[in-house]
This record gives structure tokens, C-alpha cells and sequence, in this order.
């Protein structure tokens, strides 16, 4: 499934721009506050963090999926990625300029979102930019299949922007700006960037 993800994604961000455009805006906020290491946190197969690169950030991957993080090093030799879990993020306090969770926070459920996102408050320095994008909408689903017909068991959480803004204001983050965009793979696609406060 991991190999499939890759091949039916690798294009995506060829084909929004707006999606480039708030990536750029990231990697701007990044660099102005002097650069430094950015994560990609559920990089998937990593083109992510590939594009981040591209953009002169220091970007590296953690993902749960080994088999995701097989192709990311695969497809993005030399560059750093690790296995891990936004549950239990293992980086140091403060250690992180930005941070992107790119339609990762979709497979969390309500009830752990809150800790996830104190994990990323810990590791972000402070003003540090937080980038999000979510499935837009009130129902949650259990995927059993996808990404070229592949057997699966993961759920996907959409969510409106309302919830995300308070559970990111509860956990420390101002938000700066957030939209919808209709054009992320037919469906609506939330983005909300935001920083971590002092
Ligand atoms: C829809 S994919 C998005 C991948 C990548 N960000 C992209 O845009 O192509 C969601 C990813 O989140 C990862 N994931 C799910 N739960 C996770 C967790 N608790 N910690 C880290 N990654 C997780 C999955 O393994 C998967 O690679």
C-alpha cells in the first residue's frame, strides 16, 4: 500500500497551487524566524517533506508506518526520517523551528488530539510556525480499502475549522490564518496555520 500511496500522490501538489502557495508562506515564516529544523510529522512516503527541502528548509519526516517511512528513504535518499508516533513524540523541548502535520491528524481520534497537540507546542520553539491540513466535514469513517484497491483498517476523522481552532488555542497555538480549499483531491481540504505561543 505504502509503494501505491507513493505512485498515486507523487503528482498531487504538481496539480494545487494553492497548496504550494501556503507551503511557501511556511517555509517564508520559517526562514524568517532564522531557519532550523522542520518536521513533517506523518510524512507518509515523504513528499512533504521533499517539497519542503526544495524549499531550503530543514526538513525531516517522522511517520507510525515503517513501511511508509521504507519508501520515503527510498525516494528521498539522504534525507532524514524516522519511525515514531505524534502520540508519544520522542524530540526534544524546543527543538523544532516548524512543524507540519500535512492530512495526518485526520487518523487521530478526538480524545488524543489534545495530547498530539501538546506534543507539537513542546517541540516547536516559541513563534514557531504549526501547519495543519484536515479533511473538512462532521463524519468520521473506517477506511477499509484504498490507494489502488489495498486492504486497510484506518480511520479518517473530518473535522470544521471551529473544533481545530479551539483544541489549537487550548493547547498554546494563535492561529494566523485558515482556509478551505476545494481543489485537495475533489474534497474539501482544511488548512490552518498557526504559531506557538510564548
Ligand atoms: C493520509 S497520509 C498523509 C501522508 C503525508 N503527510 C502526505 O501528505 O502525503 C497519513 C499518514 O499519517 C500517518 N500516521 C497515522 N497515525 C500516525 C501517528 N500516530 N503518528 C505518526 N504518523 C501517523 C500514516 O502512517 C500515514 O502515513
Amino acid at each position: 500500500m505504502a509503494a501505491s500511496y507513493a505512485e498515486l500522490t507523487r503528482h498531487l501538489l504538481d496539480e494545487t497551487p494553492e497548496e504550494r502557495a501556503v507551503l511557501a508562506l511556511f517555509a517564508e515564516l520559517v526562514l524568517a524566524q532564522g531557519g532550523g529544523p522542520v518536521v513533517d510529522v506523518g510524512c507518509g512516503t515523504g513528499r512533504i517533506t521533499g517539497h519542503l527541502r526544495k524549499l531550503d528548509l530543514d526538513a525531516f519526516g517522522i511517520d507510525l508506518s515503517p513501511e511508509m517511512i521504507d519508501v520515503a528513504r527510498r525516494d528521498q535518499p539522504g534525507v532524514r526520517f524516522d519511525i515514531g508516533s505524534m502520540t508519544d513524540l520522542t524530540l526534544a523541548d524546543a527543538s523544532v523551528t516548524g512543524l507540519v502535520a500535512w492530512y495526518s491528524l485526520i487518523h487521530i481520534p478526538d480524545g488524543a488530539i489534545s495530547s498530539v497537540l501538546t506534543h507539537f507546542r513542546r517541540v516547536l520553539r516559541p513563534g514557531g510556525p504549526l501547519l495543519l491540513s484536515f479533511h473538512v466535514g462532521d463524519a468520521s469513517k473506517l477506511k477499509t480499502e484504498g490507494y489502488g484497491g489495498h486492504p486497510m483498517k484506518v480511520h479518517v476523522h473530518r473535522r470544521q475549522h471551529d473544533q481545530m481552532i479551539e483544541w489549537l488555542n487550548e493547547a498554546g497555538f494563535a492561529v494566523e490564518t485558515h482556509k478551505t480549499l476545494t481543489s485537495a483531491e475533489s474534497k474539501l481540504g482544511g488548512i490552518i496555520l498557526a504559531r506557538r505561543q510564548p
